[in-house]
């Protein structure tokens, strides 16, 4: 009891004193200190830290976006700043990991000091560094702890590596109406197709996932098939939109059988099938490619929108949300608000921009861990296949509360 009053009377101070210029971070960064050392009741010290927040640079480096950005427990998102490497790698037609590392290299330190400024905060402000530990491409990874970890030990401050997918599964909480606990998550990304039941941040359980191609890689080599530019999935579904998609007969793979999970290489061998029947010396009339085009996201649409329902009437949870790369196909939003409506549930998404890779996710996701004591060790360590459901879970998260399903 008195420990609390203590804890409050300090929040209250420091909240008074927020203009004391230049020293309040620092002030903020002692007293949390001190606040953990003399922890004896975790609730007791979230509920202090909460009243005064926790300010979190998150650096996200995994594939071949370099973002950064800084989130603020209390006041939000305050900047995020995103680099996309699609010149880099246009030209190879996918992702070159060696120079992923080194476009990252050379972007991270521009791109924090572009956010700091931006937040109008300076290093001494942060209350902790987050960094994307896995799962990714090793090297590109590598880059974002060095840096994460490394600034991180020279302020004096924790850093945590977070899950990539974790990033993208509490991305939906950076929007204005963001969604109550327990929700069905569809995780749709280059190298993630997933279902999963979130009762709270690091309380997951995996649902359904797909056996073979993520829906993000199946966009992007049927697009290689058509001769699409880099990356697939964009350009695949702006040509969707002008095809026909009842020409073809595209399968909808496994929602003829029970059970969540998802295959969808089938829908690459049939759209290779139609290609190699269509084209003529080698090169597809645009009608032909437009109407493949709209039947292949079609098919993919149709068959995540039927496993969605599915989840939702398993766990009897009537809220959804949709993350990931692929969360930012029109098509796949729109059909995916009517069946959950039609449910009588509600649909959640980030805004395009933080479907796809962003920094804004890593501080976020980061910033909720810091705040609840979690922080990783000095090691440069990443992970890049690493399970979701083997997170650890966060007892109490700042900015939602649980709720009935
Ligand atoms: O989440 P993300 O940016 O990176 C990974 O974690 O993998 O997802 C990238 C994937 C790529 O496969 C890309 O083609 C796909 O998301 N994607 C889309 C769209 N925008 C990005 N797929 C379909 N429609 C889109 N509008
Ligand atoms: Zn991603």
């Amino acid at each position: 009891m008195f420990f609390t009053v203590e804890c409050k009377a300090l929040t209250v101070c420091l909240v008074g004193f927020r203009s004391t210029g230049p020293y309040y971070g620092r002030l903020v960064g002692r007293c949390k200190v001190f606040l953990r050392l003399v922890d004896q009741n975790q609730e007791q010290v979230n509920e202090c830290v909460e009243g005064f927040g926790v300010i979190v640079l998150g650096l996200e480096t995994s594939c071949d976006e370099t973002g950064i950005a800084v989130y603020d427990t209390r006041h939000g998102l305050m900047a995020h700043r995103l680099y996309s490497q699609i010149a880099v790698h246009a030209e190879y037609g996918g992702v070159v990991p060696e120079l992923a590392s080194r476009d990252h290299v050379r972007k991270t330190m521009p791109l924090i000091h572009e956010a700091l400024a931006e937040a109008g905060i300076t290093v001494s402000d942060l209350d902790g560094i987050a960094y994307t530990s896995g799962p990714g491409l090793v090297g590109a990874l590598l880059v974002g702890a060095c840096f994460g970890r490394s600034l991180a030990w020279a302020l004096g401050k924790p850093a945590i590596g977070v899950h990539h997918m974790e990033g993208h599964l509490l991305a939906p909480m950076l929007e204005d109406n963001p969604p109550p606990f327990p929700f069905v998550a569809l995780l749709v990304s280059g190298g993630h197709t997933q279902l999963v039941q979130v009762d709270g941040i690091g309380r997951y359980t995996l649902l359904g996932e797909s056996l073979d191609d993520a829906a993000g890689e199946a966009f992007d080599k049927a697009a290689k098939m058509m001769g699409l530019s880099y990356p697939g999935g964009p350009a695949l579904s702006k040509l969707a939109t002008t095809g026909d998609d009842k020409r073809f007969a595209f399968p909808r793979p496994m929602t003829d059988r029970p059970g969540l999970d998802f295959s969808f290489s089938g829908l690459k061998t049939f759209t290779r099938t139609k290609i190699l029947a269509l084209a003529v010396d080698g090169v597809l009339a645009d009608t032909d490619k437009a109407d493949i085009a709209a039947g292949f996201q079609a098919a993919v649409v149709d068959t995540l929108s039927l496993k969605c329902k599915r989840a939702m009437q398993q766990t009897g949870i009537k809220r959804l949300i949709i993350a990931g790369g692929v969360g930012a196909n029109v098509r796949l939003r729109e059909q995916l608000r009517v069946t959950a409506e039609a449910m009588g549930g509600a649909v959640y998404y980030p805004r395009p921009e933080f479907c796809t890779d962003n920094g804004a996710m890593i501080a976020y996701a980061g910033a909720q861990r810091l705040a609840a004591g979690q922080c990783s060790d000095l090691a440069v360590a990443v992970v890049p296949r690493w399970p979701l459901v083997d997170l650890p879970a966060v007892a109490h998260s700042v900015g939602a509360e649980a709720v009935d399903g």
